[in-house]
């Protein structure tokens, strides 16, 4: 309740100070919500104005020009201007039936086994506000995508982190990997767990989950009637005949698992905001709910634009090939942490590298601004690297909870989702870090 006491006489009139007559809800102080996030401080504005932006995970090239023809169709439409049906536009739905059955291992119901949403992230936070109560508790593996943890803490949700680990085999300086410790991870699970999220292709690390892997969490989610949020939004970028497994596909797990896909980063369309949701009935049904309340329906004319691109995907071979150009892409910017001697996670999907930086050797008099002072020494790593280099990265320990911090301190996140000239350019650049390095 706003009070008189920051009341000041003006003019012989007292004069409230009306700058901050409601107070804002608490839940904004769960879930770093209101904590300068990395895109702020690692943004264009703050960095030099050529400085080239492999931060972000977004593309510099646009949909595909027949998808963006569909778009432009159903602009010119009347009927694609108006609201969808909140499951979706009926030719979506049957587009991502058809398009993602037979990888299910099943004929997917449009009625009652898939909605579209306002990209991957209004879905994931639709699940949460459709199965959350006070207190539930929401098992992530570290590092994970920044957004699940507002996601879960608004829903009345506690986050529980359980770490991958990296491991180097010292030879090899790609052959970092990142391993679940399973003793760790059961220890994790309360009675209090409800819900895991597994995200392969992962971002940031660039890790597919092994079937042995995927078996393993499905026995514990089966043990602890848990939940699985499957975060398969990189589903079409798995690199070198790596197998993809939907978690959903395990024997049981169909009945407990929602699977999130994105048009977004299938179609380089992160802005587009379109994105999809496939379950059984009794996940897809409250999860509606959820969404209708909070969205009613995802834009129209661009889910019709999806809608083409996943009808016309295959026969058009564009998956392939847009899995060949990032293959290409990686390795351009693969080659420059190599020629520095860096190790790095050999990036097996997604579009993002994780670089060791732990041997660049910070000089101690760089001007460092108020917002990475205090933080990881990654934080530091990736200013320099953008202010000398003109290149930009993300600090990894943004991704980790506190306790776990120093873990991603050692690693920046380079997103490869860069037209190859422009990764060209960026590997060249990078080259400069090696009078940098002990
Ligand atoms: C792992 C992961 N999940 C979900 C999303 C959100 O996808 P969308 O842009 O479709 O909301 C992202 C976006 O970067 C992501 O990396």
């Amino acid at each position: 309740m706003a009070t008189a006491t920051s009341s000041t006489a003006l003019n012989g009139h007292s004069k409230l100070d009306r700058s901050n007559l409601i107070p804002f809800s608490s839940r904004l102080k769960e879930g770093r919500a209101l904590a300068q996030d990395v895109w702020s401080i690692y943004n264009a504005a703050n960095l030099p104005a050529d400085c080239i932006n492999l931060g972000q995970g977004y593309m510099n090239f646009p949909p595909p020009q027949w998808v963006k023809d569909a778009a432009e169709e159903a602009l010119a439409s009347t009927i694609a201007n108006h609201y969808s049906h909140p499951k979706g536009r009926i030719r979506l739905r049957e587009a991502i039936r058809n398009f993602y059955s037979p990888s299910f291992n099943r004929t997917l119901d449009v009625e009652s086994e898939i909605i579209v949403t306002s990209g991957a992230n209004e879905g994931q936070y639709s699940v949460f506000a459709a199965f959350l109560e006070a207190g539930d508790e929401v098992i992530m593996f570290e590092p994970f995508f920044d957004q699940y943890l507002p996601s879960v803490t608004f829903n009345g949700g506690k986050p529980v982190y359980v770490p991958l680990h990296p491991v180097t085999d010292g030879s090899d300086p790609r052959s970092n990997n990142w391993k679940i410790d399973f003793d760790e991870l059961r220890r994790a699970i309360t009675p209090k767990a409800k819900m895991i999220i597994v995200n392969t292709p992962h971002n940031p690390v660039g890790k597919v989950f092994t079937r042995d892997e995927l078996e393993k969490i499905a026995a514990l989610a089966e043990e602890f009637n848990l939940l699985v949020m499957a975060d398969e939004v990189y589903d079409c970028l798995v690199f070198d005949d790596k197998e993809h497994v939907r978690i959903a596909t395990l024997p049981g797990m169909w009945d407990r698992t929602v699977t999130v896909l994105s048009a977004g980063k299938a179609f380089a369309a992160t802005g587009w905001r379109v994105g999809w949701l496939i379950a059984p009935e009794s996940i897809i049904k409250p999860t509606l709910a959820a969404c209708t309340r909070i969205v009613f329906c995802t834009n129209s004319p661009l889910q019709e634009a999806a809608a083409a691109g996943l009808e016309q995907a295959t026969e058009r071979g564009f998956f392939k090939q847009q899995l060949k150009e990032y293959q290409d892409r990686r390795d351009v910017l693969l080659d420059a942490f190599t020629n520095l001697g860096l190790k790095y996670s050999h990036p097996e999907g997604s579009y993002f590298v994780l670089v060791d930086i732990s041997k660049v050797d910070i000089p101690d008099d760089f001007p460092f601004p108020e917002s990475v002072q205090g933080r990881g020494r990654d934080f530091k790593a990736c200013w320099f690297i953008a202010m000398e280099l003109g290149v930009s990265s993300i600090p990894v320990s943004e991704f980790y909870c506190q306790e776990h911090c120093s873990i991603g301190e050692s690693f920046a996140r380079f997103a490869f989702c860069k037209d190859i000239d422009t990764l060209r350019h960026a590997s060249e650049r990078l080259q400069g870090l090696s009078k940098y390095i002990k």
